[in-house]
């Protein structure tokens, strides 16, 4: 059955949604979890004389980070290998390389356990490493069709830890591997509960090392994922579909989501500031972890909507950080075109912001919640202040990005609280051009 977003089809073969679910791996968050790593190991299957692989870059390794991981889980009796030659926004082959490294070194059943250490990039990896590699065949087998043959996974495979080293793009719970298609300039995915880890350890202590401009970029794509979620679709806005197995991924918001939007909000941008100015602030970077998680499991369980489905065409076309193009693209988009689907909900944003809406009316506090992102980002002093400064985008590049995003991006798209069309979303991209002078 196909989804519509309408509810006006005949009663007796289609009703609205009742249901709605979560799927979370085990979840251990703070100072020292990253310690604990034998213990969480053990807890999801993995033991003690066991041989593993950590997935992640040569900047980790250079940190010191990846030694001390390791260090740890010789120490219990692990073995332990690494990959560090994770790429950024990671393409298709370069994934394919971490997939080969592990049929060379353990054969078609590959290692005992993975642990994705890393950003977005490094996780990602190691998901679908770990993914092909239980289910046999090739990466491209299992990629969206039509670049790849879209065959559905089957297996989880042997356990897997990801320990996130920024706060922001929620890979670490998330059910969905994005691989860049660069011959195509696309992105695509690998989406399936067998994707999602088995576990995620947030250890602030791991993030300390971010620098102020990545940690800002990829604050802003929690923060994006976070008022999405937030203000995106109800779950019982869709029709409820015949097989379980049918329900989107992104099924729209639920009392469960918007409560983890709300701390996810205050966490983020009351945080933000004390991390980006002083990266050793343990207690902040903390929070900021806890923030982008909470952000995640309410974002990506909701659902991302505009915002997210003009970053992509700008992404693969002008190859800038995803955490930027959010941050470019959400005050004209998320908190500009789409305060008019439900105003008094963004009053609420605005407040959860940090913005002093008293007194004010409905629609001038939902307003707020704009100049409160605005001013937030310029606080940070390492954010572009629109599209313009970002990528040099200008008002003649509008038309080709909002045509790709409307004829790539429908999946978001549909999800997003207020009707879009490509004259729309174009206008959207003119106002993103320039936040500020
Ligand atoms: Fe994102």
């Amino acid at each position: 059955m196909s989804y519509k977003r309408s509810v006006s089809a005949d009663p007796h073969e289609l009703s609205p949604e009742t249901v709605w679910e979560v799927q979370m791996p085990a979840i251990r968050v703070g100072a020292g979890a990253a310690s604990e790593l034998s213990y969480q190991l053990n807890q999801i299957g993995a033991g003690g004389d066991e041989r593993g692989l950590i997935i992640t870059d040569e900047d980790l390794v250079s940190l010191g980070h990846v030694d001390r991981v390791a260090e740890e889980l010789e120490e219990d009796g692990f073995d332990v290998d690494v990959f560090d030659d994770v790429e950024r926004e990671p393409s298709i082959g370069a994934v394919e390389q971490c997939i080969s490294f592990v049929r060379e070194e353990m054969g078609q059943n590959g290692y005992d356990f993975y642990l994705g250490l890393g950003g977005g990039s490094s996780m990602d990896t190691a998901k679908a490493t770990r993914a092909v590699v239980a289910n046999g065949g090739e990466l491209l087998d299992y990629v969206a069709a039509p670049t790849g043959a879209g065959e559905a996974l089957t297996e989880s495979g042997a356990p897997l830890v990801l320990l996130p080293t920024t706060a922001g793009t929620g890979s670490e719970i998330s059910p969905v591997a994005i691989l860049s298609v660069p011959e195509k300039n696309i992105k695509e995915g690998i989406s399936s509960p067998h994707v999602r880890a088995d576990a995620a350890v947030l250890d602030p202590t791991l993030t300390t090392t971010l620098p102020p401009d990545l940690t800002a970029k990829t604050a802003m794509d929690a923060l994006g994922h976070a008022i999405e979620g937030y203000t995106t679709h109800r779950y019982d806005d869709l029709l409820r579909p015949e097989d379980p197995a049918d329900r989107p991924v992104y099924a729209g918001r639920t009392g469960f989501t918007e409560m983890f939007s709300e701390k996810a909000i205050e966490l983020l941008s009351s945080n933000v500031r004390r991390v980006v100015n002083n990266g050793d602030d343990i207690e902040a970077r903390e929070a900021m972890l806890k923030g982008a998680l909470f952000g995640a499991i309410a974002g990506l369980t909701a659902g991302a909507s505009l915002a997210h489905a003009m970053a992509y065409p700008v992404g693969n076309n002008y190859h800038t950080y995803h955490g930027e193009t959010i941050a470019a693209l959400t005050p004209a988009s998320t908190l500009g075109y789409n305060v008019a689907s439900d105003p008094p909900r963004f009053a609420e944003v605005a407040k959860m912001l940090g913005a002093n809406t008293s007194g004010m009316g409905t629609r001038e506090a939902a307003e707020k919640a704009r100049d409160e992102f605005v001013s937030l980002q310029r606080d940070l002093n390492v954010l572009p202040s629109g599209l313009d400064e970002l990528a040099g985008i200008t008002a003649d590049d509008v038309g080709e990005l909002a045509e790709s995003t409307v004829e790539s991006q429908q999946r978001l798209l549909r999800c997003n609280p207020r009707p879009v069309t490509k004259e729309d979303v174009e206008d959207v991209f003119l106002d993103a051009l320039h936040n500020w002078e």
